[in-house]
């Protein structure tokens, strides 16, 4: 499985690149007006930014609703770098969109899939990825994890090419439950990558071998 961290924090994406297991950032409008990036050529400058971080594939979300303005957008955030994926919400020209994008070469994620039935749709559109949000799922009171689960199966039965990306992770109990439904990536945020090193017993451990040690090295 892979590790995307979903941040538009610069500070962040490098102290999880600095990890050595990052494999790409997504972000969306929300988490760019977090760090106050606005306007159309800081959001974009920022884009290139995020990709001169990290090797892997960067998520760049559309703002636009209709079909002729989500490609004029996607064709733009495209061409600032290779690494681009274009993000496009899955919605009816949302889909028709990522058919578009599809057709000319364009790497999509569809954001914001709460069900199989979208998730099919974006995989009959050809989607790179598709962004089942677990968390959001979770918050009223709907399994987020059997989602994955069951688009993962549906993937896998027909073949569909589009691989499954776990968004709206929350805590490390998410990302281990992603792994074991078979997600292809899990996109978390900072705190959840590095709950994953958090164990007592490791910290115990290494007290005592580190006071032992000394004990004789003096
Ligand atoms: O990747 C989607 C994510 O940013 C949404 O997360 O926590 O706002 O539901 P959240």
């Amino acid at each position: 499985m892979k590790f995307f961290i979903d941040t538009a924090n610069l500070d962040q994406i490098r102290e999880a690149n600095d990890l050595g297991v990052l494999d790409g950032v997504t972000t969306n409008p929300s988490l760019m007006a977090k760090e106050n990036i606005k306007g159309e050529a800081n959001i974009k400058k920022h884009y290139v930014d995020i990709c001169n971080i990290v090797k892997g594939d960067v998520s760049a979300e559309v703002i636009s609703t209709d079909y002729e303005g989500m490609i004029r957008e996607g064709k733009e955030l495209a061409a600032l770098h290779p690494q681009i994926v274009v993000k496009v919400p899955c919605i009816k020209d949302g889909i028709k969109a990522i058919k578009y994008f599809t057709d000319n070469g364009i790497r999509t994620n569809c954001t914001l899939v709460f069900s199989v039935g979208q998730a099919l749709l974006a995989a009959k559109a050809g989607a790179t990825y598709v962004s089942p949000f677990i968390g959001r799922l979770d918050d009223v009171s709907t399994d987020g994890v059997e989602l994955i689960r069951q688009i993962v199966n549906v993937y896998n039965y027909y073949e569909y090419g589009t691989k499954v990306l776990a968004a709206s992770i929350r805590h490390t109990m998410h990302i281990i439950q992603c792994l074991e439904a078979g997600a292809d990536v899990a996109t978390c945020p900072l705190s959840a990558i590095l709950g994953l090193l958090n164990h007592p017993l490791t910290d115990i451990g290494l007290k005592k071998f580190l006071a032992d040690y000394k004990k004789v090295n003096g």
